[in-house]
């Protein structure tokens, strides 16, 4: 037995299976919760749901403690919790840019009734700003507990490929706590889920619910802004002869741009940013305010210029069109390090290829399986070297150290002809010139124009 507060994990998505897995790592019991009976049992057996580094052994080290265990009961977990972390999906409406909240609508209501002894709500899921404050009202009248079931917001910052770590030892926390005394126990309790972390210099901002909310947002919309800043600055050093990899080392050596998240190429996808920046420039427009949806709206239109960027680069390389040619597409994957392909950038190049009559085949070293499932009509290799074999040209999507260590004179005996397109610019463009080939990379000075049709 111990008198730490007992944790329910409410959603076992990408975030809800790593912060469950974690927190139980770090000695909290704790209860995953899940309405689908598929992922609680995969999830029982010691299955996790994505390729993440640590997540598997911390998975199977907490069931095997005792500590960590998945239900679908939600009677289960109120009476199991003390703090019922709230990390379900929170995606783009299908018929818009705002946010669907129909699973986090769900999970209140079918808590809420369920809650007669006090204890602290804590939504993770990234929501549009003003969801909390409605939703404390709605949990303060559904719950028999009334206000003593106190709400909270706890956003949440990991990137995928670093979700342990990034959970483990956050840059940051968050709490966004209502006025009055829920407010201040929910702190309380928040404090002492997160001591271990804060105990180890972990900056703790305490805020109100709306700046909590926002913090999150900010923060997504923020990195979306820096990619497509320099995306934009690509477009403007390939139509001056600049060298956009050259400048975006040196905007780094400014601290006060850094490097991070300056990387230019394809443009940002995943199930993150892409939604968030339109669900911010959704609920900014419903707010009144101008300045930010339409930063925001260009942020999210540069990036999806990208693509069609890209398709175009492949067309002029190879003569003007698409169309019975063998395209290569190395990168599924929305990055390297992940296997996840939502809204991946790679994945929506290579299927517009297709459309225009390419015959495109895609290798990717993780989300070949994520991959095949979201876009059966393209076919797929198992090796970089068996999806380039005959190819008119190569285009490498997806920044993977595999994809950069790939040898010119290697892949050159198997294509078709030796036309490459760095997408992520991972490649050395030297060496591949050197070795044969065309490379062309957006936003990088082109050879010139015979050379093209090479
Ligand atoms: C992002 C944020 O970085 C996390 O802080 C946040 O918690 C998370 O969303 C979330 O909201 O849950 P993630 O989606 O894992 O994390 O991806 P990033 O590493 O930020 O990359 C996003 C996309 O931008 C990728 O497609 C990547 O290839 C692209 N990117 C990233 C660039 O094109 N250039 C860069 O310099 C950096």
């Amino acid at each position: 037995m111990t008198d730490l507060p007992r944790l329910t994990v409410l959603g076992t998505g990408y975030l809800g299976v790593t912060h469950a897995v974690c927190m139980a790592s770090l000695g909290f019991e704790v209860l995953g919760v899940d309405t689908d009976p598929r992922k609680v049992a995969l999830l029982t057996s010691g299955e996790a749901p994505m390729a993440e580094p640590g997540l598997t052994d911390l998975l199977s080290e907490g069931l095997t403690s005792g500590r960590l265990g998945f239900t679908s009961s939600y009677e289960r977990a109120a009476e199991f919790g003390d703090i019922h972390f709230v990390c379900v999906g929170t995606p783009q409406r299908r018929d818009g840019h705002g946010a669907d909240l129909s699973q986090l609508e769900a999970c209140v209501a079918e808590l809420g009734p369920l809650l007669a002894r006090p204890c602290v709500v804590a939504g993770k899921s990234t929501v549009p700003v003003g969801t909390a404050a409605r939703l404390a009202a709605r949990l303060a009248a559904l719950a028999p507990a009334g206000e003593a079931a106190a709400l909270c917001w706890n956003p949440e910052f990991l990137r995928e490929g670093h979700a342990v770590a990034d959970t483990l030892r956050p840059d940051r926390i968050v709490v966004g706590v209502g006025a009055g005394p829920a407010g201040e126990r929910a702190e309380a309790v928040l404090r002492v889920v997160f001591s271990a972390m804060t105990a180890a210099g972990v900056p703790l901002f305490v805020t109100d619910l709306p700046t909590a909310e926002l913090a999150k947002v900010a923060a997504n919309a923020f990195l979306a802004t820096k990619i497509s800043f320099i995306n934009a600055v690509a477009e403007v050093c390939e139509l001056s002869g600049a060298d956009v990899g050259v400048l975006a080392g040196i905007l780094a050596a400014d601290p006060r741009i850094g490097g991070a998240g300056l990387r230019p190429g394809l443009g940002f996808g995943g199930g993150c940013l892409p939604k968030d920046v339109r669900a911010f420039v959704d609920r900014a427009a419903e707010l009144g305010a101008a300045d930010a949806p339409a930063l925001l709206g260009t942020v999210d239109a540069i990036n999806l210029g990208r693509r069609t960027s890209m398709v175009n680069l492949a067309c002029d390389v190879l003569g003007g069109s698409v169309a019975g040619k063998a395209v290569c597409v190395l990168g599924a994957a929305f990055k390297a390090g992940s296997d996840d392909v939502r809204d991946s950038p790679a994945l929506d190049v290579a299927h517009i290829l297709h459309g225009l009559g390419g015959q495109v085949t895609v290798y990717d070293p993780a989300a070949m399986r994520n991959a095949a499932a979201t876009h059966p009509g393209l076919a797929y290799a198992p090796s970089a070297l068996s999806a380039a074999t005959g190819a008119d040209v190569v285009l490498v999507l997806t920044d993977w150290p595999e994809f950069a260590a790939l040898d010119p004179a290697l892949l050159g005996e198997v294509t078709a002809a030796r036309r490459i397109i760095d997408g992520r610019y991972v490649l050395d463009p030297a060496a591949w010139r050197a070795a044969g080939w065309l490379y062309r990379a957006n936003g990088i000075p082109a050879p010139a124009p015979s050379d093209q049709l090479a």
